[in-house]
């Protein structure tokens, strides 16, 4: 059915797609496929012999420990030719926000396969009916699959990025890896564009129905009837479950957006000062004199922990929207979903698209 849905929709997809991705080139400048590989230094030789009564050895040491120099240029950063953060900020990078990644999505996955293997797919209890009713119009089926499409995208180029050292390169060796790297890393930034767009459209579609009420929390106090047989929770036309998946959509993704542009734009987005600032309001004491290097530092790793979490969150969803219930991939794929799997999943929904009708 998603198949078929899709084929019939590639069109107007793709040329949202396209006209993202233009929106992209013209946000950041150029399509410039053109890659310039690093040339590593051969021989071991490092410029030496300019240092006046210092040894060489001390005068390297004193850079990479973070020495000042003076300049005569307006930047005085320039003056900083090895920024020694950059050593732990690499540490927490490479050590514990990637183990924290690798950990939290191994244990959605071995979570999810054990709730599979206990519960089983969640069925319309009742049955199939055969009859049917609309449940998302073609703009929210184009606005889902447009935020899905980009999303996992964007997952795949930015765990390669994370992990890909770490995995790919020992595995397909470092030619491979880099030229892999060098394209995912186009994609990433290009396709960022595509997937704000589908945030921004999420929001505006759904924004009223996500609103929070009552229902929800029974809902919530039964684990919304995933938890056991024949118990099935009132609910609009979202659950408190989609609900808390759809505020995480669109909290985590307006997170990885802001983030993701001050990666690009580095000198014109700077978000930490600012955010430090307010945040020192609230009696903390945080630097609020950060060097352009330091913001995107703090970017990467805001950027990297957001889509872990976010991941994560879409992991669960992927399963519960697909292998996990029955009925349910309709909804996005035809958006006609069983009057029974309404009736079960959004009794409270059915009646007012049926009262509506009358
Ligand atoms: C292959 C991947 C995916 C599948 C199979 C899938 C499946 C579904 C299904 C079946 C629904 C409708 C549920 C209903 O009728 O009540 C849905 C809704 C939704 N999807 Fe997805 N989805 C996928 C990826 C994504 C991604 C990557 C995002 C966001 C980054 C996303 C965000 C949402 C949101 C916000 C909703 C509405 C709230 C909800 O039902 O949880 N989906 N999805």
């Amino acid at each position: 059915m998603t198949w078929s849905y899709l084929r019939k929709n590639i069109s107007s997809f793709s040329l949202v797609l396209v006209l993202c991705i233009s929106a992209g080139i013209g946000f950041t400048g150029s399509f410039d496929l053109s890659i310039n590989w690093a040339s590593a230094q051969t021989g071991g030789h490092v410029p030496g012999s300019f240092s006046g009564n210092q040894s060489d050895s001390e005068f390297w040491r004193a850079i990479k420990g973070g020495v000042n120099g003076r300049v005569s240029i307006p930047d005085k950063q320039a003056g900083q030719l090895v920024q020694a953060d950059g050593d732990n900020w690499r540490l927490v990078k490479n050590g514990a926000l990637s183990i924290f990644g690798g950990v939290l999505i191994f244990a959605v996955v071995l979570i999810l396969a054990l709730f599979y293997l206990i519960r089983g797919k969640i069925e319309v209890e009742s049955g199939m009916s055969g009859n049917t009713i609309e449940r998302f119009n073609g703009l929210e089926r184009v606005t889902h699959w447009l935020t899905a499409s980009s999303f996992i995208a964007l997952a795949f180029t930015g765990l390669n990025i994370l992990y890909g050292k770490f995995i790919i390169m020992p595995i397909f060796g470092s030619e491979i890896f880099s030229t892999v790297t060098s394209y995912g890393k186009l994609v990433h930034n290009y396709i960022g564009f595509a997937f704000i767009l589908g945030i921004v459209m999420m929001f505006i579609l759904w924004f009223r129905h996500n609103i929070p009420n009552r229902a929800d929390l029974s809902c919530l106090a039964v684990g919304g009837g995933m938890f056991s047989k024949g118990v099935h929770p009132p609910a609009k036309r979202f659950n408190a479950g989609q609900k808390l998946i759809f505020w995480a959509v669109i909290l985590g993704g307006a997170s990885l957006s802001v983030s993701g542009l001050a990666l690009i734009f580095p000198f014109e987005m700077p978000i930490w000062a600012g955010t430090f600032n307010l945040m020192n309001m609230v009696g903390l004491s945080l630097p609020t004199n950060l060097t352009a290097l330091q913001e995107t530092q703090l970017s990467v790793l805001w950027h990297s922990f957001s889509a872990m979490v976010m991941i994560a969150i879409i992991i669960g969803h992927i399963y519960i929207g697909s292998v996990g219930m029955e009925g349910a991939i309709e909804a996005v794929g035809s958006g006609q979903v069983d009057i029974n799997w309404a009736r079960e999943h959004h009794n409270l929904w059915l009646d007012e698209v049926e009262n509506k009708k009358i």
